[in-house]
């Protein structure tokens, strides 16, 4: 194999620009030529392809986002974007792509290797850690620190006024970033998509902590559970408390990546052009333990990450 492509694709997520030094490096210390794909499956059917070299990725590790930038391409769906974007590898002569992203990029690399033989590795990126098969995915820690630190001064400021806070976090249909950072910040509840709740029962609960001497209230909701407009209005209404809510939004995905996602992505993106180079195709790479390995993207994207909700026994307890 003398030349691999490599692209981000999806929602970004911190970490991704080490992920792509990583390969581009792996790529060159193996005497490979590693292209960047812009925008992902979109840049990939436009042609949007150039040549990267080692000073390409000089001070990219400690900067969030993609500096080869990221979106979400409904063209790939049809057949006649595929064709495009196959054309494309090949007028490029690309022998091997990795493609960095969430549950659809991995499902555009899993059509790439099935259908068309194009040698695809995954690599999980997103904050929202749904993949199935890796204990974590790139961003997702530094996804979590931005939360804790955004909490931690809510905290504050609710604190000085006997306020209850909603706060909303990323996640889409996924409770991990909601349950983790609930427990990271000691938060009084936490309400995600995975779990039924009872919204009296948590206002009571709040009740009680507040005459126990409690001087706040951090509630937090995974926007895949609801609104926290909504939740807000409810507490408000049922509780009686001088609630405020806090939408997190996409200050969660930005920053420069923490040095688990840096070194997680650096792993996985030698890990992708070993594999590659080894003859693999149609794989992620993924966290096993304290390993790095190769799991079939077919394994990967047939199956749906449970939580552990051992978290949330957690969570519950230690909210007394
Ligand atoms: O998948 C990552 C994620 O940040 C989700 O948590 C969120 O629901 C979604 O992307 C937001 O997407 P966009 O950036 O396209 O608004």
């Amino acid at each position: 194999m003398k030349k691999i492509a490599v692209m981000t694709s999806g929602g970004d997520s911190p970490g991704m620009n080490a992920g792509i030094r990583s390969v581009v490096r792996t790529g060159l210390a193996n005497d490979i030529e590693v292209y960047g794909i812009e925008q992902g499956f979109k840049g990939l059917i436009e042609g949007q392809i150039r040549k990267l070299n080692s000073r390409d990725v000089s001070n990219t590790i400690q900067r969030g986002g993609t500096f080869l930038r990221s979106a979400r391409c409904m063209e790939f769906k049809t057949e006649a974007g595929q064709k495009k974007a196959l054309d494309n590898l090949e007028s490029f002569g690309i022998e091997g792509l990795i493609v960095i992203g969430g549950d659809g990029s991995l499902t555009g690399a899993k059509i790439l290797y099935e259908k068309y033989g194009v040698k695809v590795v995954g690599m999980p990126g997103s904050i929202d850690n749904d993949i199935y098969g890796t204990s974590i995915s790139i961003g997702v820690d530094t996804a979590l620190n931005n939360i804790a630190r955004a909490v931690d001064m809510i905290n504050e400021t609710a604190s000085s006024h006997d306020r209850t806070f909603i706060i909303e976090v990323m996640g889409r249909h996924c409770g991990y970033l909601a349950l983790m950072s609930a427990i990271a910040c000691g938060a009084e509840a936490v309400i995600i998509p995975e779990i039924e709740y009872n919204l009296e029962n948590i206002i009571d609960k709040i009740k009680q902590r507040y005459v126990e001497g409690k001087s706040r209230s951090v509630v937090i909701v995974a926007e895949g559970a609801g609104s926290a407009v909504d939740f807000g209005k409810a507490f408000q209404l049922i509780g009686g408390f001088d609630t405020r809510i806090t939408v997190l939004g996409h200050l969660q995905r930005g920053g420069s990546p923490t040095v688990f996602d840096r070194t997680l992505a650096t792993r996985m993106g030698a890990a992708a052009v070993d594999g590659l180079l080894a003859g693999h195709g149609g794989v992620m790479t993924a966290l096993a333990g304290r390993e790095i390995s190769l799991i079939d993207l077919d394994v990967v994207l047939s199956n749906k990450r449970e939580l552990d909700t051992k978290f949330m026994e957690i969570a519950e307890d230690l909210s007394l």
